[in-house]
This record gives structure tokens, sequence and C-alpha cells, in this order.
């Protein structure tokens, strides 16, 4: 498959997959995936539209309705990740009469009922969010970054994004009190037990699941796009080279210029042409 802009849903054998460049679509997603073959993808890693909010960019689907609409197309998504393969789906509320509309929650436990597991929930919190009060709360600064998968084996690479250890390991771990150097259950009857000496002298630590990264918009042309830290985040948590990555709403293509960099082999699908040209532009 050569890289470019495929207009019409094409028939897609794995043999043909090239390592050119990403490969863009132009339509919607549950079409143009209706010609991939199965277990094709090892990640899906999207932030689809969310109910109502750009009407006027890139269309909107009304709250009330957004299950329903969702549903039809992880059902093809199911369909084209690979059993060990993992879909991260990138997606907050908005504020509807006063208060946080509950399509998200009821996407949860409908993708629960359509046979995801939904593993975990990462937050993103955007670090440079700009300054605001409304009479009822104050600014948003996080989304939802819901994990879900297949199965309970899935694979996962941990190691690929360990971090620093930081400052505070140095002053935390010179003076170990006695419930540092045996595993100590939480006084807070959370069940989690921990072992502070495991950590003397390893300079790399594994990452909570709250990432701080800021937007992004760049010179952009589109209003919603990926800082190019968080597909890089999962992708690399998620696959590994040579793997296959997915985004179905891809706008102006953030993941896919990640995952090439990454030396991921990837597919980006979006309805708006310019959007397409866009993604596909870097490579011309
Ligand atoms: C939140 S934006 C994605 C932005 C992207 N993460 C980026 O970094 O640029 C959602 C995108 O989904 C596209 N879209 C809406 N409905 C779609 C559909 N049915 N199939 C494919 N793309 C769709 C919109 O045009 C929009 O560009």
């Amino acid at each position: 498959m050569s890289s470019g802009i495929i207009p019409l849903p094409i028939h897609v054998e794995p043999e043909t997959r090239t390592q050119a460049g990403p490969t863009f679509h132009l339509g919607d997603c549950r079409d143009i995936l209706s010609d991939y073959p199965n277990d094709y993808f090892d990640l899906i890693i999207t932030s689809p539209p969310y109910a109502d909010a750009r009407k006027n960019t890139y269309g909107g689907i009304h709250p009330d309705d957004y299950v329903t609409w969702f549903l039809a197309r992880t059902a093809v998504f199911q369909r084209v990740l690979k059993p060990n393969g993992t879909f991260i789906l990138n997606i907050k509320e908005q504020a509807k009469n006063g208060e946080r509309h509950t399509y998200v929650l009821d996407l949860i436990l409908a993708l629960r009922t359509q046979g995801w597991l939904w593993t975990e929930e990462f937050i993103w919190h955007k670090k440079n969010c700009h300054p605001g009060k409304w009479p009822n709360r104050f600014r948003d600064a996080w989304e939802r970054c819901l994990q879900f998968n297949l199965n309970r084996k899935f694979n996962m690479y941990q190691d690929a994004v360990r971090i620093p250890m930081g400052d505070w390991s140095k002053e935390r771990l010179k003076k170990l009190g006695k419930n540092d150097v045996r595993r100590f259950t939480s006084q807070v009857e959370s069940g989690f037990g921990k072992n502070i000496q495991n950590w003397v002298g390893r300079d790399l630590a594994y990452p909570s699941n709250v990432l701080h990264m800021a937007t992004e918009c760049g010179n952009k042309n589109h209003s919603a796009t990926f800082p190019k830290g968080l597909p890089k985040w999962f992708i690399k948590l998620f696959t590994q080279e040579g793997d296959y990555v997915l985004d179905p709403f891809v706008g102006s293509g953030t993941s896919c210029h990640v995952a090439h960099e990454l030396n991921r082999h990837s597919v980006g699908i979006d309805t708006v042409e310019d959007y397409i040209k866009q993604a596909q532009h870097v490579y011309d």
C-alpha cells in the first residue's frame, strides 16, 4: 500500500503494507474500515468528534444520539483490532443545561456491553489551559483517555515510557524508615502495599496514569489537535516498531505523523478533505 489520499474504500492485503508513510483515507471510518481485514491493527488511538462540540467546523452528533453513533463504529474497530491490541479513546463530556452530560459514562457502559474491557482511564492534564471561570464551575483542564481491550492479556511495553526518578527520590530514599524496607500496606486502606527500598539506586521509574502535557495548536488548520506527546506516549506503551496504528478520526494527522516517526505503520481516516490533504502534505 503506498501513502496517499485514497478517496474510496480499497481492499487491503497485509502483504502490500509498506513503511513508506502513513496511509490516509477520506471518508467515514465505518465505511473505510469495512475493507480492512480482521485483526489488522495493534493500536487504535483517537479523539472523535465530541457530541455537538464543534458543529460549525467538522460537525457534531447530538449528545443523546452519541452512543448509538459511536457504537456503530466501535463494532468495526473491534473487528480490525488484534486480540492483544488496545483502543485508546480521548474524550470529555461537555456541560449542558448546567450539568455534565452523561454520554461518556453511558458510552463506557455500552462499550462494555459491546464486549470491550474498560481496562484503564488515563487523565490528560492540560498544563497550559487558559484561565477562565463560569458561574458554576472552574476552567476545564483535563480530558479522559479511556483504555479498552478485547482481552485481559494485551501487549504493553511499560519500560518504553519510564521517566527519570526526579529529585524527590534523592531526599526520600536517603533516609529510609522502618516502614520503607518492608512491604507496607497503605494507611488509607487502599489495599495497596509498597516497599520504598526497591527504588534505591534506580534512575527511572514508571509513570502514573496522569499525563501532564500542554495543548498544541501550532500552525495546524484544525481546532482540536493532539499534542504530539499524547499519541507518542500511547504508541510507545502499546506498540513496537513495525506494528500497525489506526486513528479513525485523524483530523490533522498527528497520530499518524508520530507513528511514522516511531517507525510504526499507520492509517488515518477523516471525513474532511482539507484535513486529509493537510495530514498528507507532510509527505508530499
Ligand atoms: C477531535 S478531531 C481529531 C483531531 C486529531 N486528533 C488531530 O490531532 O488533529 C475529530 C475528527 O474526526 C473527524 N470525523 C468526524 N466524523 C468522522 C467519521 N465518521 N469518520 C472519520 N472522521 C470523522 C472530524 O472531521 C475531525 O477532524
